[in-house]
């Protein structure tokens, strides 16, 4: 059941080649605490793996890895109104998002075909064209490490935020999230006010969009503009937009009139970080790593990418690179969306 020194090169869209000292999947909650019952694998450093979407591994992991493959997909209650879907948390969010869809039920079609597994959606808060879980989350159900005990979180106690959750702050890394339960709407309510879906629907001929047309228009956006890890190793977005205020912001405007920007309250503003590391000039760059190409993807310079061998101290060393840049181009600090372990 416990494998040991295996490579995670399989288990992480970055592409990157390293190994873990002790490996465990897992398909049932029970399954999940008998291998955390072992004596020998109790003081380890725990590392919960999903899809690996969403990671930099940068050396050797010394501890144990646990992948989530717990399935299963089924409504557990529903009105003439809404249905609550619980999902396993090992289920491929896109295949949940096709469920809704098959189904008639709205509410994550905008965030069709981010990669990635069901569990590890609440952790970051997932988000895209207009839409994050935490617009349609319920609860979940998770068990921590070391009681064992098995906790339902309801939305306020996960604490959401941009792209934040309680599970990357004060409980980082005391919880394996095992299931997520949403509320989706059986009457859809559309969302296409983010431009490029109402372009897309536009250049598609739909005038009144269903939830599928949503789908496949954010689909087809998606892959016009993002590498497919399948190709090309990546984590998606590298980093955060980043939030300023609005006499920063002015300065800003003043010297470059075309910075891209959106208002979030009277106070704030979220710049595009992918504009800020584009017109610093380092999209498209590529560099010669310790075994392999790596670089800044030439079409979304907030991506971050691994042409084959690259390690993760190469990417790590080339976003620090980006970060000092950037706080010396615009006086702003980025911060790192991918979980670096
Ligand atoms: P992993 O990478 O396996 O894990 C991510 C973190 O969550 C790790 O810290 C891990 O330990 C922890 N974790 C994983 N599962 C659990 C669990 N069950 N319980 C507790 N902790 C857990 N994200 C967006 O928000 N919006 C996007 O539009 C988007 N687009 C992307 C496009 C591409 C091409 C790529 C490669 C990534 C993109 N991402 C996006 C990032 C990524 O898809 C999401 O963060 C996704 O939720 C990660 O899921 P995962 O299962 O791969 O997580
Ligand atoms: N831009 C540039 N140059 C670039 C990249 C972007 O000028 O190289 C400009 C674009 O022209 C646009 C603005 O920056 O004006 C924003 O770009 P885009 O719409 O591509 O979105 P993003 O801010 O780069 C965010 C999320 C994505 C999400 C998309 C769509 C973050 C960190 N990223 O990207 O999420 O899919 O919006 O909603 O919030 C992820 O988290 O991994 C991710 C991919």
């Amino acid at each position: 059941m416990i494998k040991h020194n295996i490579s995670l090169l399989p288990y992480n869209t970055f592409g990157i080649d390293v190994n873990a000292k002790h490996f465990a999947s897992f398909k049932t909650v029970k399954d999940l605490k008998q291998i955390l019952q072992f004596k020998s694998l109790k003081a380890l450093p725990k590392l919960i793996l999903g899809g690996g979407s969403n990671l930099l591994l940068t050396k050797d992991f010394e501890g144990l890895v646990l992948k989530n493959d717990i399935e299963g997909i089924e409504i557990t209650k529903q009105t003439s109104d809404y249905a609550l879907v619980r999902a396993g948390a090992g289920v491929e969010w896109h295949q949940l998002v096709l469920y809704a869809i098959e189904n008639n039920l709205g509410g994550i079609e905008n965030l069709s075909l981010i990669p990635g597994s069901v569990g590890a959606a609440p952790m970051q808060n997932i988000g895209a064209y207009g839409v994050e879980i935490k617009d349609v989350f319920f609860e979940l159900e998770a068990l921590h490490i070391d009681s064992l005990d098995e906790v339902r979180f309801t939305k306020k106690r996960c604490q959401f935020g941009y792209r934040e959750s309680i599970f990357k702050r004060q409980f980082k890394d005391q919880f394996i999230i095992t299931s997520v339960t949403l509320k989706l709407l059986k009457k859809p309510k559309i969302q296409i006010s983010y431009g490029a879906i109402k372009d897309e629907l536009k250049s598609m001929g739909i005038l009144q969009p269903n939830i599928k047309n949503v789908s496949d228009a954010v689909i087809k956006i998606r892959q016009s503009k993002l590498p497919d890890p399948k190709k090309i190793g990546n984590s998606g977005s590298f980093f955060k937009n980043p939030i300023v205020s609005i006499e920063h912001f002015k300065k800003l405007q003043t010297k470059y009139p075309k910075i891209a920007h959106y208002p979030i309250s009277d106070k704030d503003i979220k710049l595009a970080a992918g504009w800020l590391i584009d017109n610093a000039g380092w999209k498209g760059k590529v560099f010669e790593g310790t075994n392999g190409k790596y670089g800044v993807h030439k079409n979304q310079a907030l991506v971050l990418v691994n042409y084959g061998g690259a390690s993760g101290t190469d990417i790590f060393g080339l976003s620090t690179q980006i970060i000092n840049d950037i706080l010396d181009k615009y006086n702003i600090t980025l911060e790192r969306e991918v979980n670096v372990i």
